[in-house]
C-alpha cells in the first residue's frame, strides 16, 4: 500500500498588502466591519506584470526546496486555479515550463473547483499515488482573485486575495493522506460565480465575481460540519485524534462554527484569513505552509483540510503529516 506522504510544503505571497483601512480609502467600508463580519484584516495583491503561474511557480520552488526535491524528479504537476493565466494552454504546464522541465515531459494539468480546488487536487494526486501511476506530485492553488473582483462592490472586493501554496507529495510505506471526500451540487451555481465567457471575439455577462454571501454562508456552515464528520468517521477516527484543522480561510466565523462542530478549540485550528483573506483555491496550502514553517504543525500529526465554495464543490482530507 502507497500513501501520499507530503514531503514539502511552499508559499508565496505577493509583496502588495493590503489594510481594511487602505480599502475604507476607496469603497465605502470599515476595518471595523470587515474584522467583526470577516476576520479579515489584510489581503495581498498581485503587480500587474504577476501572473497566477508566476505566484504558483514560487510556492513550487519553495515546495521543492523543503521536499528536497528537484524539478525534474515530479511525475505530475496539478494546478488548482480559477483565476488561469489563459483560457488555454493550462496554468500547470505553463507552471512546468517556469520550473525548466518542459523537456520532461511530465503530465500537467489544471483541476477547477473555486475554493474546494486544494481538496479536488490533493485527492486527485492521492489517488495517482496510491495506484502507482505517480511518485512524485507536485499539487498548487493558485489564485489572482484582485482580477476579477468588482471594485466597486463593497460586498465582495473586502473579501480576497492573491497568493499561492504548494505541496510536495510523494509516495510512502507510510501515512499519508488517510482518506478524503469530495463533493458538488450544481443546483447552487447561482449563488457565488463569475459569469463571464468569452465568445466570438467578446465578454458577454458579468466578468466579475457575484456572491450571495449569508446563502453562502449558511450552506458552508452545514456542509462542511458534515463532510468533516463523514471524513473522519469513515477513516476510523474521532475528532479528539485530530491535532489541527487546516481550513479554506473564507470567514473566521464559518471556521468557528466548524471547529466548535467537531468539539475543538480554535487553538486546534490553523488561522491565516487575518493574514490574507479568502485567496480561494490557495488559501488551504497557504494555511497549511503557514501552519509547518511557524512549528505549530509537527511531523506525525494528524490534519484535518476542509473547504467549500463556487459550485458547490467541497471536500475534506484526513492525513498524517
Ligand atoms: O470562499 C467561498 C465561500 N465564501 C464564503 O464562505 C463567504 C460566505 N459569506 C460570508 O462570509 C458573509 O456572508 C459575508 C462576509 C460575505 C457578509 O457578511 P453578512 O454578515 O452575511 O453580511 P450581509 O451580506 O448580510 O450584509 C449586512 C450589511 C448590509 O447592509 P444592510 O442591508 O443591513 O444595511 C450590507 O450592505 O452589511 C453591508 N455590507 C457592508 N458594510 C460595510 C456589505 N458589505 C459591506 C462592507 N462594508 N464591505
Amino acid at each position: 500500500m502507497q500513501y501520499a506522504k507530503i514531503l514539502g510544503t511552499g508559499s508565496y505571497l505577493p509583496a502588495n498588502r493590503v489594510s481594511n483601512d487602505d480599502l475604507a480609502e476607496k469603497v465605502d467600508t470599515s476595518d471595523e466591519w470587515i474584522t467583526t463580519r470577516t476576520g479579515i484584516k489584510f489581503r495581498h495583491i498581485a503587480a500587474d506584470h504577476e501572473k497566477t503561474s508566476d505566484l504558483a511557480a514560487a510556492a513550487a520552488r519553495n515546495a521543492l526546496a523543503d521536499a528536497g526535491l528537484a524539478a525534474g524528479e515530479l511525475d505530475l504537476i496539478i494546478v488548482a486555479t480559477s483565476t488561469p493565466d489563459m483560457i488555454f494552454p493550462s496554468t500547470a504546464t505553463i507552471v512546468q515550463q517556469k520550473l525548466g522541465i518542459g523537456s520532461s515531459g511530465c503530465p500537467a494539468f489544471d483541476v477547477q473547483a473555486v475554493c474546494a480546488g486544494f481538496m479536488y487536487a490533493v485527492t486527485t494526486a492521492d489517488a495517482y499515488i496510491r495506484s502507482g501511476m505517480a511518485k512524485n506530485v507536485l499539487v498548487v492553488g493558485a489564485e489572482t482573485f484582485s482580477r476579477i473582483l468588482d471594485w466597486s462592490d463593497r460586498a465582495t472586493c473586502v473579501l480576497f486575495g492573491d497568493g499561492a501554496g504548494a505541496v510536495v507529495l510523494g509516495a510512502s510505506d507510510t501515512p499519508g493522506i488517510i482518506h478524503g471526500k469530495l463533493k458538488a451540487d450544481g443546483n447552487y451555481l447561482d449563488l457565488l460565480k463569475t459569469p463571464g465567457q468569452i465568445a466570438n471575439g467578446k465578454i458577454s455577462g458579468t466578468p466579475f465575481l457575484t456572491m450571495d454571501g449569508p446563502g453562502v454562508f449558511k450552506l458552508a456552515v452545514k456542509m462542511l460540519a458534515k463532510v468533516a464528520d463523514e471524513v473522519i468517521t469513515e477513516a476510523g477516527f474521532t475528532s479528539d485524534q485530530i491535532d489541527w484543522i487546516v481550513p479554506h480561510q473564507a470567514n473566521k466565523r464559518i471556521i468557528e462554527s466548524t471547529a466548535k462542530h467537531l468539539g475543538l478549540g480554535m487553538e486546534k485550528v490553523v488561522l491565516t484569513v487575518q493574514e490574507h483573506g479568502n485567496t480561494s483555491a490557495a488559501s488551504i496550502p497557504l494555511a497549511l505552509d503557514s501552519g509547518i514553517r511557524s512549528g505549530r504543525i509537527q511531523r506525525g500529526q494528524r490534519l484535518l483540510l476542509e473547504g467549500i465554495g463556487g459550485g458547490f464543490a467541497w471536500g475534506a482530507v484526513l492525513l498524517e503529516y
